[in-house]
């Protein structure tokens, strides 16, 4: 089996494999509602959330959509705060459905400061709402979510919406600690479960925003998804079979006792990770270090080795498959993923194979003294 080292779809466990193979079931039967409540709480366990939480049939990007157009309006002055190519789609779904948003972007390597989101609400008083990604995937920076809340909910009453999808599971994120106003995650990143489910929180404050929101929503609308899941239902037919893998993953995951043990198996293999990037002579994209992200690390390509003939050479020599960039760094970088599923041995294998392939492509990776 190949070495999937994207981040995300991350190696499902035959476990969960296994879980996934039951036969199927009648979506609106009491076998399908034991399982949707026992998963919609351990959900909020693993959230640390008392606040509503609903399980979507899509990919992540249709719980970020969820989470705009629950709870804005056409118009509505937002903060799209970016750091990467994920923090822009953030910003591209609120400008679709018509918010009036106002772009605070860092560049590539860096996390936002919590005091460049205070400046962006001081300097206009009409934003309600800031939208903002925990964990940005293509480039390898997680935000300081915590102190961003702070400035967003505790100085201005903001509303804070939070992309979290390939963060949660893997790093910290305490929701009602933090005073998160929704929150998105999809399974086929930190949970280890294949592609096909989404994840949201939604808080009182939240809904008090639905009811004024007039964007249009159907699929996603989530007083449809409050009323079905009430009678232990999805509005729409679910992906019965993801379900059923999310169910056991959790199961597994809250098994532990806590998070905190998951939290900190992927810190260390992310600094494994990048200790070793770094001692091949390749630079990390994360210049912002102490924001280094735990569940992906991306290093730029050595000058004159494209993405294609790299990953190319891992995927086809050494049967390892690794990402290429997006957005800006696309062409320009590659990455590895460490989220969900994911040893040591995995991490050994990547780095041997890109010390034996990178000076075939004419790069000579450096050997420690
Ligand atoms: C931070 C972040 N946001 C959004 C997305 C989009 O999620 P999906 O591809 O599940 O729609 C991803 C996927 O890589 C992501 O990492």
């Amino acid at each position: 089996m190949a070495n999937l080292r994207l981040p995300g779809p991350t190696p499902v466990p035959p476990d969960v494999v296994d879980a996934m193979s039951k036969p199927m079931i009648d979506h609106r039967g009491v076998i399908f509602k034991e399982m949707l409540l026992r998963m919609t709480s351990n959900l909020q366990v693993a959230f640390n959330t008392k606040n509503d939480l609903y399980v979507l049939t899509s990919s992540g990007t249709g719980a970020l959509e969820a989470a705009v157009t629950n709870t804005l309006s056409k118009g509505e002055k937002v903060l799209a705060v970016s750091i990467g190519n994920f923090g822009d789609r953030f910003s591209r779904i609120a400008k679709a459905y018509g918010a009036d948003v106002v772009d605070l972007k860092f560049p590539e390597g860096e996390s936002a400061p919590p005091d460049s989101v205070r400046q962006a609400l001081e300097t206009d008083p009409s934003i309600t709402t800031v939208l903002v990604t925990h964990n940005e995937t293509s480039t390898g920076i997680t935000n300081d979510i915590e102190g961003i809340a702070e400035v967003v909910k505790k100085e201005f009453n903001k509303l804070l919406l939070v992309d979290a999808i390939s963060s949660l599971g893997s790093i910290k994120l305490l929701t009602d600690d933090w005073d998160l106003d929704v929150v998105v995650s999809a399974s086929q990143k930190g949970w280890a479960c294949p592609p096909g489910v989404a994840m949201i929180s939604f808080s009182d404050r939240a809904w008090k925003a639905y009811e004024n929101s007039d964007m249009p929503k159907f699929y996603f609308d989530l007083k449809e998804a409050d009323k079905y899941l009430k009678l232990g239902q999805n509005p729409w037919t679910p992906a019965v079979s993801v379900f059923y893998g999310m169910d056991h993953a959790l199961i597994k995951m809250l098994d532990k006792g806590n998070m905190q043990e998951t939290w900190d198996f992927h810190a260390s293999i992310a600094q494994y990770t990048r200790d070793q990037i770094s001692s091949i002579g390749l630079d990390l994209v994360a210049t912002d270090i102490d924001h280094a992200s735990n569940t992906v690390t991306a290093a730029y390509l050595p000058e004159g080795i494209t993405d294609e003939s790299l990953l190319g050479m891992l995927r086809d020599d050494y049967d390892i498959i690794a990402a290429e960039g997006r957005g800006k760094l696309a062409g320009k970088v590659f990455r590895i993923g460490h989220m969900g599923h994911v040893t040591t041995e995995d991490i050994d294998g990547v780095i041997s194979a890109l010390k034996d392939a990178l000076p075939k492509l004419g790069f000579t990776p450096q050997v420690a003294e």
